[in-house]
């Protein structure tokens, strides 16, 4: 009796339409989700691999005003831009749909309905914030102030992007409405929540017990969030953008969002077993189905503890087996933002680099953030493509192309005897397999390259081009194993660098075979690449040089956002017209040390402190509370304008100036005259 194939549901976040993506969410979510899928697929599994865009939420209609157009005008432009991104970049969604198609909307507001019925939601009436000038509810991004976790003070309703918290908009502190600016006031209004501490118990079970197998940073972050006892969760929402809220007189009410956005996943199910005559049902019921989520780590309350809530709460799905989050990549050192236009955004990418869709691929899984934040650099990006893509893999397979031309014209030769090296192929194929089902896959980039390395390393030790003259008769062996490991590098490299995969297997004539397959057999019956074949002639060099000219391109448009982002941001005050040296040495800038320090009581910024100046004692009050504890400035060594006429504030005379400048988190920094030997009281010049 044959045994059907596993099946597998891959998931991949549902990007917002709220503009184009860029490399840190091809890194976090689409590149791994696309190996995975595709790796599945060579195994000769059941995969069904699905997104869409995420068409709802706030942040849309905040977009739309501010691009004076209407939200489904603002989500068709970048749904067509997102989704033409992807399919370049090779990730073979099975389906991307939408969050604004009609089977989700009755999808979801279905789900409500169930979850209704079945009397899964609470009905409260509670306060929320309210605009009174913009005459609205605000809720989630409609609104900005403290977290009161981390006291960033530009925290959104929904979540804080500094701590990745995520609360009501309720739990901020000084909240202020990010349509108008005013102070919200308080307007009682009746929501559905979803009482998730009901779910505490076993959500404790299913993953902290069941699933310890998770990513440390998956389990390490929903253990946070359990040791924190669980709230009730409203689901849905006073908006005018979204699912409306399918009961009778819940008129101007939605879905939340983050309600309706998973369950795009089902949607995007449905739809795609509708267009392919299918049944959806056992890819999101059937025991037997593997559920994976793939998403950043922003994201991992919503689909390790919501989402299953809402699943386990309807109770006819399955849960995921895994949700193998990843942490964020930063850009050049700094965190990607959309808003700040610091990003690689992924159709400027091909603009500038048309046809090394791979090439990205690979740095970004090279550097995956797999378990900690990581950084990409245009410097690396180049490094890695000369010396690991060309270096390494298109150097190997140019030789072995090149020699094959020129020692058999093309033809792969019959080998009198075979070399061991070749069982070596099944143990990379196993290696790469195994990291890419735990997924580990940086570590499966890194095998594979190692696998063309060592396709170098021994056409380094053989040297045809030397026997060619002394044993040509060897060479015939050696030029046959060399063609086993290209093809192999052709079949494996097919989940990583799937352009490039397939112009190999073109090149060497070769279709794509099952990934167990990638193997030569112990009794030599059977090979990758048969005597006979013949390769191409004229191929093309798979990964030219990147040059320091394209790589300084892109750093300088990097530099020019920074300014234009410094300019209205005023972080950067332009130089002020010149001064003689005379007025510059009207200044007396001298050396001290904070000796002494306390807030300035009933005010939140303002220290007073006392500073040694050598010949005196002065005492110098600075707006920086926010920036230290006062414990933290005493012994701190400053630079002091002494001879700024003295102030009054809040009743205390400030007796001088303390330099400092803001670092790139706006926290002031002491302009600091730490060498040895610097006395209290030197003077600066
Ligand atoms: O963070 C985001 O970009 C969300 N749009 C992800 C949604 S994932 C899912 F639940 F659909
Ligand atoms: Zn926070």
């Amino acid at each position: 009796m044959s045994q059907k194939p596993q099946r597998y549901t891959i998931t991949a976040a549902l990007p917002y339409t709220n503009g184009p993506i860029h490399i840190g969410h091809l890194a976090g979510v689409y590149v791994p989700a696309d190996i995975y899928a595709r790796y599945l697929r060579l195994m000769g599994k059941d995969v069904l691999f699905v997104c869409g865009s995420d068409e709802h939420g706030v942040p849309i209609t905040i977009k739309a005003k501010k691009e004076g157009i209407t939200p489904q005008e603002l989500v068709d432009k970048y749904h067509k831009i997102i989704k033409a991104s992807f399919e370049s970049f090779g990730i073979t969604f099975d389906n991307y749909s939408r969050t604004s198609a009609k089977i989700h909307h009755e999808t979801a507001a279905n789900f409500f309905k169930t979850l209704y019925d079945k009397g899964k939601f609470i009905e409260q009436v509670t306060a929320q914030l309210y605009d009174e000038k913009a005459n609205q509810f605000l809720a989630d991004r409609f609104v900005v102030g403290t977290c009161p976790k981390c006291g960033n003070e530009d925290s959104y309703g929904d979540q804080c992007e500094r701590c990745g918290t995520s609360h009501n908009a309720t739990d901020l502190i000084n909240p202020r409405s990010a349509i108008t600016g005013s102070k919200p006031t308080l307007r009682e209004t009746n929501h559905w929540f979803l009482p998730l501490n009901e779910y505490e118990d076993w959500l404790k079970k299913w993953i902290l017990k069941d699933h310890t197998e998770w990513k440390p940073n998956v389990y390490g972050q929903v253990k946070s969030w359990l040791d924190d006892a669980l709230k009730p969760r409203a689901v849905t929402r006073d908006l005018d953008w979204g699912i409306p809220v399918p009961l009778p007189g819940a008129e101007g009410k939605v879905l939340y969002v983050w309600f309706d956005a998973p369950i795009g996943y089902i949607s995007a199910t449905k739809e795609w077993a509708a267009q392919h005559g299918k049944d959806w049902e056992p890819y999101w019921k059937d025991a037997n189905t593997q559920l994976i989520h793939f998403i950043g780590k922003d994201n991992i309350v919503f689909h390790c503890i919501i989402f299953p809530a809402m699943l386990k709460a309807e109770g006819s799905y399955i849960l995921p087996e895994n949700v193998p989050a990843n942490e964020f990549l930063n850009l050049e050192g700094n965190k990607l933002s959309t808003s700040k236009n610091w990003a690689v955004w992924l159709h400027e990418y091909l603009e500038d680099f048309p046809d090394k869709q791979d090439v990205l691929r690979y740095v970004l899984t090279a550097n995956a953030p797999e378990t900690k934040d990581n950084d990409f650099t245009w410097k690396n990006f180049q490094d890695r493509n000369n010396s690991e893509l060309a270096g390494i893999f298109g150097n190997f397979i140019n030789r072995v192309i090149v020699l094959t031309q020129k020692y058999y014209d093309g033809k792969v030769p019959t080998p009198i005897k075979y070399f061991d090296e070749l069982a070596t192929i099944k143990t990379y194929k196993d290696e790469i397999g195994q990291a890419i089902e735990t997924f580990r896959f940086r570590e499966g980039s890194q095998k594979l390259i190692d696998l063309a390395r060592k396709g170098n390393q021994f056409l380094q030790q053989q040297e045809p081009w030397k026997k060619i003259k002394t044993h040509p008769e060897e060479v015939a062996d050696i030029m046959f194993a060399a063609l086993q490991f290209a093809a192999a590098l052709a079949y494996l490299s097919e989940p990583f660098l799937p352009h490039t995969s397939t112009k190999l297997k073109k090149a060497l004539g070769l279709h794509q075979i099952a990934w167990d397959a990638v193997e030569i057999a112990k009794d030599y019956s059977r090979f990758l690449i048969d005597s006979g074949q013949l390769i191409t002639a004229n191929h093309e060099i798979l990964f030219p040089q990147i040059e320091d000219a394209d790589i300084q391109k892109q750093i300088d448009k990097l530099l020019a956002t920074k300014k234009v982002n410094a300019m209205e941001n005023k972080t950067v005050t332009p130089i002020k017209p010149n001064i003689t040296f005379e007025d510059f040495s009207k200044m007396d800038l001298r050396v001290g040390t904070i000796i002494k320090a306390e807030k300035m009581p009933k005010t939140d910024k303002l220290l007073v402190m006392e500073v040694d100046l050598g010949l005196e004692i002065r005492t110098i009050v600075s707006g920086i509370a926010q920036s230290f504890a006062p414990e933290e400035v005493i012994g701190k060594r400053v630079t002091v304008l002494a001879n700024l006429a003295p102030r009054k504030l809040r009743g205390v005379e400030s007796q001088g100036m303390i330099l400092l400048t803001e670092n790139k988190d706006e926290k002031f920094v002491f302009i600091n005259p730490d060498e040895d030997g610097c006395e209290n009281g030197a003077t600066i010049a």
